[in-house]
């Protein structure tokens, strides 16, 4: 493990949500967790007008999202973490003489040894990035002639294939890619990260990986909140482009990417950039037409509780078609995976939340126990990451008795089990990466930039195309019923439940 080096870590946008909600709780975190480095500091800045005390107060001792940590540790050893945090207002908006914020930062690494270290973290909307990195160029603060200077930004990159590519080129004027650090989230999930592992060291699993043995690749992400108090921004963007061209591409490349050379991270970023790079892109409306079902959801009563419809959410247009159901079916162009369809779905106002991957093995090439009832029933492997983590085998074993019956057994890991061991969250796991300067779990310029080359065509024809549909389903359910059409055969989505070994169902009513 790399050493974190003294630094300081400088906010944009300090006085947002993301900050007090997920940034400073995983910086307590590490903190408790003794990751920190020795002289470490935290300066803010955004618009508002803050003292260091009313910051510290805000992010820290009076935050509602910190209140049960704190109640564990005693006044100094929390007002010791407090006073490595400072705050400086950056002016009336961020394209503004940057001289102030550069006097402040100079003054704190003088007095606390931080020793010309410095993480920029961008808390703020995308399209003031480029003005941000322009104005810390310009005072000197991305040149690494003496102390590293790594800049971390938050999703969404881009709004598309050409304001993604605009965006990076933006940055890459002011910053090196590799002082770029591009979070998403998901990939600070250990159990995202535990796909690599899964995969390529356990030699059971690794000779079945590819088009002789896998008959499709199914993957869900479930949400059973709706769009909630983001109904402004959503409505712009869609199911598409919150959740399927970052997080769910992300997954989609770790399971399809070949073996890297190492695990270093630009061997393991190759990889993930060429398996996006196969995905088949769609382009033509009978294709698009076929292959991508778009839905929305509407006002139901769910166990007793009504819950609006989209349109009527906050900030949501009347009108609006924007999807909060995407289901889509792509191939993957390459010698691995030809001819193995994917199937991919995320979802607001599910029966349930939860993200897992379903591996459909091939039903035996040839049938022994034709009477048995095995047919049809195909060996998964299910990768569940997100609740109730773990991995589940699903194999057949004979009925006890006479003749030949076969029936479904489970095989199951849960990562509960290796209960001594604390799974640090995803922001913390992040942070801490980008401290120590490994990029392995942040993704890089053209691997965005590959995963809106395959997403653009679908928005376009969900935009522009004929016959496009968005169909409604009732809060609760999983989905248009006609989601189920886009599978070939007697197959269809595997509806999971909240734990791993649930049989999957419809919908709930308990
Ligand atoms: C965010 C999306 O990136 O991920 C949200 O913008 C979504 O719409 C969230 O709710 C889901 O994250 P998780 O970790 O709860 O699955």
């Amino acid at each position: 493990m790399r050493k974190v080096e003294n630094h300081m870590l400088i906010i944009f946008g300090a006085s947002g949500d993301l900050t007090a909600r997920k940034l400073l709780p995983a910086l307590f975190d590490l903190y408790i967790g003794k990751h920190l480095c020795e002289n470490f500091v935290v300066l803010g800045t955004s618009r508002s007008d803050l003292s260091d005390q009313e910051f510290r107060k805000k992010v820290v001792t009076n935050s509602k999202y910190l209140r049960e940590k704190l109640s564990d540790h005693d006044e100094n050893y929390i007002q010791s973490f407090a006073n490595r945090i400072f705050y400086t207002k950056i002016g009336k908006d961020y394209d503004t003489d940057y001289g102030k914020l550069k006097e402040r930062i100079t003054k704190l690494d003088k007095k606390h040894g931080t020793e010309k270290n410095f993480m920029f973290y961008l808390s703020t909307p995308p399209n003031i990035y480029e003005t941000i990195a322009m104005h810390l160029a310009e005072k000197g603060l991305a040149n690494e002639s003496q102390g590293w200077k790594r800049i971390i930004v938050e999703k969404p990159f881009g709004y598309s294939y050409e304001t993604a590519k605009r965006l990076n080129t933006g940055l890459q004027k002011y910053f090196n890619e590799t002082q770029i650090y591009r979070i998403d989230h998901y990939l600070g999930k250990e159990t995202v990260q535990n796909l690599l592992i899964t995969r390529f060291a356990n030699s059971i699993f690794e000779p079945l990986w590819n088009r002789n043995y896998i008959h499709h690749v199914e993957i869900t992400n479930a949400e059973t909140v709706g769009v909630e108090k983001r109904g402004g921004y959503y409505d712009k963007s869609g199911a598409l482009r919150d959740m399927f061209q970052n997080h769910l591409l992300q997954i989609v490349s770790l399971v399809v990417m070949e073996p890297p050379i190492d695990d270093k991270a630009e061997e393991i970023r190759n990889e993930k950039v060429k398996a996006l790079k196969s995905l088949r892109i769609m382009r033509d409306e009978e294709t698009l037409y076929k292959n991508t079902i778009r839905g929305q959801y509407l006002a139901s009563d769910i166990m007793g509780e009504k819950v609006p419809g989209y349109r009527e959410e906050e900030g949501v247009e009347p009108e609006s078609t924007t999807e909060t159901y995407a289901a889509l079916k792509f191939y993957i162009d390459n010698w691995r995976w030809k001819d193995v369809p994917f199937y991919v779905r995320t979802a607001k106002r599910m029966p349930t939340k939860v993200t897992e991957i379903v591996i459909h093995f091939k039903s035996p090439h040839h049938h022994i126990f034709s009477e048995s009832g095995v047919i049809d029933k195909d060996n998964k492997l299910i990768i569940r990451i997100q609740p109730d983590e773990g991995i589940l085998i699903k194999f057949g074993v004979k009925v006890p008795g006479q003749g030949f019956m076969v029936e479904r057994a489970n095989l199951e890991f849960y990562y509960s089990d290796l209960a001594d061991q604390k799974l640090m969250s995803a922001y913390e796991r992040l942070l801490l990466d980008a401290m120590q300067g490994d990029p392995t779990l942040y993704a890089r310029a053209d691997e965005v930039e590959a995963a809106w080359e395959f997403v653009d065509p679908i928005l376009a024809f969900w935009k522009n195309g004929k016959d496009v549909k968005t169909y409604g389903y009732s809060s609760g359910v999983w989905g248009p019923q006609n989601a189920d059409e886009l599978f070939e055969g007697h197959y269809s989505w595997r509806n999971p439940g909240e734990a791993l070994a649930d049989d999957p169902g419809f919908c709930e009513i308990n």
